[in-house]
């Protein structure tokens, strides 16, 4: 009886991870389709579709073969939803099912637009697979996480899974629960969006924020005179602010250089990632330690790694700064290192823009930041070098923005993510507050949404040409206790992207930062690679994927909310124009926004070059055209 009941359990459970894996190959499928016609790698005119129905074909002449797509619905923005199976047609009209990825990309290879980089389409195929892995590894630990977590709301009684987290946890914790939710489905577009390849599928478990993980970091110590600091101006040393924002840490690390008989004065505490410091600073940074410029022994702190997996807040009940740390790990199209260019230009952004809405108090009441007060990197003495410093180095982010008693901060991305309760997305139990699901109060759900984000980042951009790179990681919202979205919160200025001659005509000022073999991003002449950044960031990759999950999820018919959209954007736009310093550029930029076609990063062409270039951009329909 206890054999049999063990064999089906173990049926069971494989039954469970063959669905799982079925469920990541879709997944990397559908990604793959969408990459590879939005960005033009195939061709959408050259689909030929079935008079009714979604059915799509494809002829791949250079092999004489077709595919054929099942289900393959047109989405705004000329986007492709593949939902169905999709199937290879040879010459002699055999039929074969393609249910791996990389059968799909040895299929269409030939017929690419471009030629891939030698060994490209290799990695592509590893990249994918590694994707597929760690979204069968996450959905796996979720299936546990999400019961547990039933029990617990039923337990309490509460409404919701947000009205339990707001009921039970400090505020900064429940909105560093709902990140790290939120970080199962990854980046909308990337096709290799969970991959990881420098990490062994434990190392994922341990360390990823979509497992609930919690990191240790140990809290180094670098030599004073080769740090370089930015600070925004209310800080006054770095140690200073470390002793006041880490008391305990600070105490532990000077007793601990004390006890090495080392003075504390000729120190500053770096905090680096524990894979981090045991898989690449021991080894790569072994000459610095034993010549006593890096001293890698320390206090260690227990962290939650954010969305990004690298920005990490101390799991503490009182909220302290989130610690952004370099961690030699390859994740969406980019190693995740800290370069010089982030240390110097978060805390200089951070103070510009604190300044603007010092004196702005509209924007003020609908947009907070998250203030990168200060950084550090390893700085040679002589030569000045910040080079290798990418690998040590450190920003801290003020956290206050989650602590609030004017409702729950909720990173985008998790909005979009299941709910442990009902399986639906959770921007549905925000609606669900309300009382109305109708599609009248979805629509009114979704303009009171498109309003709190896009009047404050399109006043920063065309007032100040200051560009959010506002994609679902880095914007977090805050829900009133009625579900209704109140106030954009912004992270992440690093790299985020300005033009100075209008900052510089309100009188502000901004020290760009400017090395060779460094792409810059304060920008003079052309504010194209501005707002590229904004309308791929806030449009594509977040205000069109919230349209396109409510449409499916209250199955609603038509371009209505894509018309919300337009309707929302042309009032922002309205409501800035008395205060433009050119009524040419306000119309440039009208047009730009709502009639030219959208830029967009194009993320699987970049990995098929191999990163060769970092600014290549594709462009998609711009669905508020034809909204009506
Ligand atoms: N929905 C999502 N959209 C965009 N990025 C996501 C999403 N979910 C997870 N991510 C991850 O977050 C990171 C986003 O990159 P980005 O450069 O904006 O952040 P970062 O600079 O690494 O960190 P932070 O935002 O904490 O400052 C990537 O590593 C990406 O894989
Ligand atoms: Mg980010």
């Amino acid at each position: 009886m206890n054999e049999r009941m063990s064999s089906s359990a173990e049926a069971e459970a494989q039954t469970r991870a063959a669905q799982l894996w079925l469920g990541a190959s879709r997944n990397a499928l559908n990604r793959l389709v969408r990459c590879l016609f939005a960005e033009r790698l195939l061709e959408p005119d050259a689909l030929l579709r079935a008079r009714d129905g979604n059915q799509a074909w494809l002829p791949l002449w250079q092999s004489r073969r077709v595919l054929h797509f099942a289900d393959l619905r047109r989405a705004p923005a000329g986007t492709l939803q593949n939902r169905g199976s999709v199937e290879v047609l040879d010459e002699t009209g055999a039929r074969r099912r393609i249910d791996d990825p990389s059968d799909l990309i040895g299929q269409v290879v030939p017929a690419l637009s471009i030629k891939p980089a030698s060994d490209a389409v290799q990695h592509l195929i590893r990249d994918v697979e590694d994707s597929m892995r760690n979204d069968v590894l996450a959905r796996r630990h979720r299936e546990h996480w999400s019961s547990e977590l039933r029990g617990k709301v039923a337990e309490a009684g509460a409404q919701g899974f947000l009205a339990y987290l707001e009921k039970s946890l400090p505020p900064h914790l429940a909105a560093m629960t709902l990140d790290q939710w939120g970080a199962l489905e990854g980046h909308p577009f990337y096709p290799t969006w969970k991959a990881k390849p420098d990490l062994s599928p434990e190392d994922v478990t341990a360390l990823s924020p979509e497992f609930g993980a919690r990191v240790r970091v140990r809290v180094a110590a670098l030599r004073k005179e080769w740090t370089y600091v930015e600070r925004m101006p209310h800080v006054g040393s770095y140690s200073e602010w470390f002793s006041q924002n880490f008391p305990e840490l600070w105490r532990d690390w000077t007793d601990g250089l004390n006890e090495r008989g080392k003075s504390p004065e000729d120190w500053l505490p770096l905090p680096v990632h524990i894979w981090h410091l045991d898989n690449f600073v021991r080894r790569e940074f072994a000459f610095e330690i034993a010549s006593g410029v890096f001293d890698p022994d320390g206090p260690e702190v227990v962290t939650l790694p954010s969305m990004s997996f690298r920005t990490m807040l101390p799991d503490e009940q009182e909220p302290r700064p989130f610690i952004k740390l370099p961690v030699a790990i390859w994740m969406t199209s980019e190693q995740r290192t800290l370069q010089a260019k982030s240390i110097h230009m978060g805390p200089r952004l951070s103070t510009l823009i604190s300044d603007i809405l010092s004196k702005e108090r509209e924007l003020c009441d609908g947009l907070e930041i998250f203030t990168e007060e200060l950084g550090a990197i390893l700085h040679h003495p002589i030569t000045g070098d910040e080079h290798p410093g990418r690998f040590l180095s450190v920003v801290y982010r003020n956290s206050d923005a989650l602590v609030r008693n004017d409702g729950l901060p909720v990173t985008v991305a998790a909005l979009l993510t299941a709910s442990p309760i009902d399986g639906r997305p959770l921007i549905c139990e925000l609606i669900a507050r309300s009382g109305d699901e109708s599609e009248a109060g979805v629509s009114a759900f979704f303009r009171a949404y498109v309003v709190t984000v896009l009047r404050p980042t399109l006043a920063m951009y065309l007032l100040y040409g200051i560009a959010f790179e506002a994609h679902q990681q880095n914007s977090t919202i805050v829900f009133d206790e009625t579900g209704h979205p109140r106030k954009l919160l912004i992270r992440d200025f690093g790299d985020g992207r300005s033009f100075a001659p209008l900052f510089r005509k309100r009188g502000h000022d901004l020290k760009p930062f400017t090395r060779a073999g460094i792409l810059p991003t304060t920008f003079d002449d052309d504010i194209g690679l501005v707002r590229s950044f904004v309308i791929d960031a806030c449009f594509v990759c977040h205000l069109h994927e919230v349209a396109l999950c409510l449409r499916e999820h209250y199955a609603l018919s038509g371009a209505g909310l894509w018309r919300i959209l337009r309707e929302e954007t042309e009032a922002g736009f309205d409501a800035l124009r008395p205060r433009m310093l050119s009524d040419a550029f306000w119309l440039e930029e009208r047009k730009a926004f709502l009639e030219k076609p959208w830029p967009s990063r194009s993320v699987l062409r970049m990995h098929l070059g191999r990163y060769r270039d970092y600014r290549v951009e594709h462009e998609l329909p711009n669905p508020m055209a034809g909204a009506e």
